[in-house]
């Protein structure tokens, strides 16, 4: 009991973001190349999608090149060498067997950290960040690396002009550190789910399914449009009412970067002032799990979101799989590069 006679409580662990870093490819391919090669336009795309171009990564990049660097320069972000776990999302791993993150956890020097994918496809960075948020509520980690990363252009079929035109490639990271939630930064609530019952709306067959010929990306656009519009709004309405939040009171609201009509349609639906709608998409396409992370950064380097701003992120994609949380945003200088 404090002089007033109030029982004042410790405000609950939170995961409180501290660093943020990305890293793109620095091959731009512009809507004309493409509309040089597939029955599409400039213009379809732009319309359709807000996308103007996207990047490929090289050949010689893999997917731990990238990750490694959206990391790297996370680490730099938070003012870190270290940390005590390591999540990667990503949909696009170079191989079903290991996963990415221990040869991630190994090339940044991280010793015999706990390091391991979680595979959620575009909802996969919010997934990852729960998943920390979680070993930092447990004690089992003071920081935590969280790192999104996609390559593609490398599963997705060149002449399918239904996701050649949408689809890029790069990667996000943040750092997590654990403190309270009254803290700027802190993720102060987390909404998850997924249907299974969608689950050939986004697919990459399995050997199995489908023995011989190329083994693509596939995704029903329309269909999936219906529902990544229905599943975030529901999502980042739950997440409104956990934080006691309107949606008319955000700063900044960042949707998965699929579309600049989904992201606007469910914009719309929430009430979300539309200056607070944050649209990184138009240079680099949808990039998947870290097209939330690459879009934060865009927007906190160019000041479209800044320290006290209320902001919600939420995700959507294939499983079917969605996820939200929300935050304050800190002080915060993230860091990017190419590769
Ligand atoms: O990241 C995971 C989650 N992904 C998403 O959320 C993406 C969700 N889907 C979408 O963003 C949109 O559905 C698309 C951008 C994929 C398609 O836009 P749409 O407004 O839903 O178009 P549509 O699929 O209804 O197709 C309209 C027409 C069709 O022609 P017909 O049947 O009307 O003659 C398509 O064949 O547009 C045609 N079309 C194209 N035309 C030119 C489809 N892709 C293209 C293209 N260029 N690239």
């Amino acid at each position: 009991m404090d002089a007033a006679g109030l029982v004042r409580r410790a405000a609950p662990a939170a995961a409180v973001l501290t660093g943020l870093g990305t890293c793109l490819p620095r091959t731009e391919i512009p809507n004309s190349a493409l509309a040089d090669v597939l029955d599409t336009s400039d213009e379809w795309i732009r319309t359709r999608t807000g996308i103007a171009a996207r990047r490929r990564a090289a050949p010689a990049v893999s997917l731990a090149d990238l990750a490694g660097a959206a990391a790297g320069n996370a680490l730099r972000s938070a003012g870190r060498d270290t940390v005590d776990a390591l999540v990667v999302a990503t949909s696009t791993p170079e191989r079903p067997c290991p996963a990415v993150a221990p040869e991630l956890a190994h090339r940044l020097g991280q010793g015999a950290i706990p390091a391991f994918d979680v595979s959620a496809v575009c909802s996969g960075f919010v997934y990852a960040t729960a998943t920390a948020a979680g070993l930092l509520a447990a004690g089992l980690a003071d920081h935590v690396l969280v790192v999104a990363a996609e390559i593609y252009s490398r599963i997705v079929d060149p002449t399918d002009r239904a996701t050649a035109v949408l689809f890029g490639d790069g990667a996000g990271a943040v750092v997590l550190r654990r403190g309270t939630q009254d803290e700027a930064g802190a993720l102060l609530a987390f909404d998850l789910g997924s249907d299974g019952a969608g689950r050939d709306l986004i697919r990459v067959p399995g050997e199995r399914e489908q023995p011989t010929g190329e083994r693509w990306f596939t995704m029903a656009g329309r269909q999936v449009y219906l529902q990544a519009i229905r599943h975030m709004s529901n999502s980042a309405l739950r997440v409104l009412k956990d934080c006691a939040w309107d949606a008319e009171t955000l700063g900044a609201f960042v949707a998965h970067q699929a579309n600049a009509r989904i992201i606007d349609a469910v914009a719309a639906q929430l009430g979300v002032p539309s200056w607070a709608v944050v649209r990184e998409l138009a240079l680099v396409g949808n990039t998947a799990a870290a097209s939330i992370p690459l879009a934060l950064a865009d927007a906190a380097a160019a000041g479209r979101i800044g320290p006290g701003a209320r902001t919600v992120l939420t995700a959507f994609g294939g499983g079917l799989t969605w996820g939200s949380t929300a935050l304050i945003w800190p002080e915060l200088a993230p860091v990017r590069s190419e590769i």
